[in-house]
């Protein structure tokens, strides 16, 4: 039975994967409610400076996205949401799939080019995987081009959008009707992209802590952390407990249970993230993923890369899901006095 299926067909499984994933991954990106939030762990702005920093195809972001992520973040996830719905009915599919490949190929040069070795990042796979489909198209397997171009007898061609009303039928060319029917996907793609963005939830801003320039602890603390140390005894005990040299990073009252922050790293000036778990202890990593160098956020409980989906721990820094090679590197924060101190390492 296998023997008897052309290798056209036996493609046909992997178009409809390339093409249903292109519309659920523009789907995901519109329904994130931290897509275009900036400073959400999946803001788009974010990921982009992720993908820049020190990759080949860096230059192109930088002078074509990074500007306008939002406008860029949209406009690549309806472009994937149309080249998916192309795919999946083989409709201009060689277009459709050089529009796919030169995107994953894009994505290769910037997001996945620090993934090592080079086969675990799925953009390549990608890229590749169009590559039958850019050459022949959909040849040989049911799709709209094949149909267009061998019309069954008795097929009623449409011209314009809207009904046809009798008198306005017509015989006309592929070329027309695929245009029509291009005109009425493009319009889907866009009903689509628009419900995503509508069903996604509310997005609940996380923190930022700055590192300020008072040191504490030694008696060469600045004038903040002596504060805190005369607001009462309790604070005097808590800021003699600050080692020397730390930064004062702000009020621990902003940082509830159960929240996370970011923070410049006193030492490197890298960024770096803090979580305060739900019994209330302290835990900061280095919040640059060790994958391929994107900022981590806080989500769910667990520290989340917004690159490739890794997850790590947010009570260990190991690695629980996804791409990443190696745990977040641990940072020292103390509390003390009602404030919060990144100890430099
Ligand atoms: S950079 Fe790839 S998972 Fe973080």
């Amino acid at each position: 039975m296998s023997s008897r299926l052309s290798p056209a067909l036996a493609l046909f499984p992997l178009r409809l994967f390339l093409g249903i994933t292109f519309v659920y991954a523009g789907i995901q990106k519109l329904s994130d409610p931290g897509f275009l939030h900036p400073g959400a762990p999946t803001y788009i702005g974010t990921q982009l400076e992720g993908f820049a920093n020190g990759t080949p195809g860096g230059f192109i972001l930088r002078a074509f996205a990074i500007p306008h992520p939002g406008v860029a973040g949209v406009g690549v996830a309806i472009t994937e949401i149309l080249i998916g719905l192309l795919v999946t009915v083989g409709l201009f599919t060689r277009i459709a799939a050089a529009a796919g490949m030169g995107l994953n190929f894009l994505l290769f040069l910037t997001a996945s080019w620090k993934t090592s070795p080079y086969f675990l990042g799925p953009d390549l796979v990608f890229a590749f995987a169009w590559l039958p489909f850019v050459l022949a198209g959909a040849s040989g397997q049911p799709a709209l081009d094949n149909v267009l171009e061998h019309p069954p007898e008795g097929l009623v061609r449409r011209t314009r959008l809207g009904p046809v009303t009798a008198g306005e039928i017509a015989e006309t060319s592929p070329a027309s009707t695929r245009r029509v029917l291009l005109a009425e996907l493009a319009g889907l793609a866009l009903a689509i992209a628009g419900i995503a963005t509508l069903v996604k939830g509310n997005y609940s801003p996380s923190r930022t802590l700055t590192a300020g320039s008072a040191s504490a602890g030694g008696g060469s603390g600045g004038g903040s952390a002596a504060g805190a140390g005369r607001r009462g005894a309790a604070s005097g005990a808590g800021a003699s407990k600050v080692p020397k040299g730390a930064v004062k990073l702000g009020p621990a009252s902003r940082l509830p249970k159960g929240q996370a922050a970011t923070y410049s790293d006193p030492a490197s000036g890298e960024p770096d993230i803090i979580i305060r778990d739900s019994q209330g202890r302290l835990t900061a990593f280095s919040a640059v993923c060790t994958h391929a160098g994107c900022t981590v956020g806080f989500e769910g409980g667990v520290i989340v890369c917004p690159c490739h989906g890794g997850q790590y721990s947010a009570s260990t820094g190991e690695v629980i899901a996804g791409p990443p090679p190696a745990p977040l590197a641990p940072k020292k924060v103390v509390e003390a006095g009602g404030q919060i101190y990144a100890v430099p390492s």
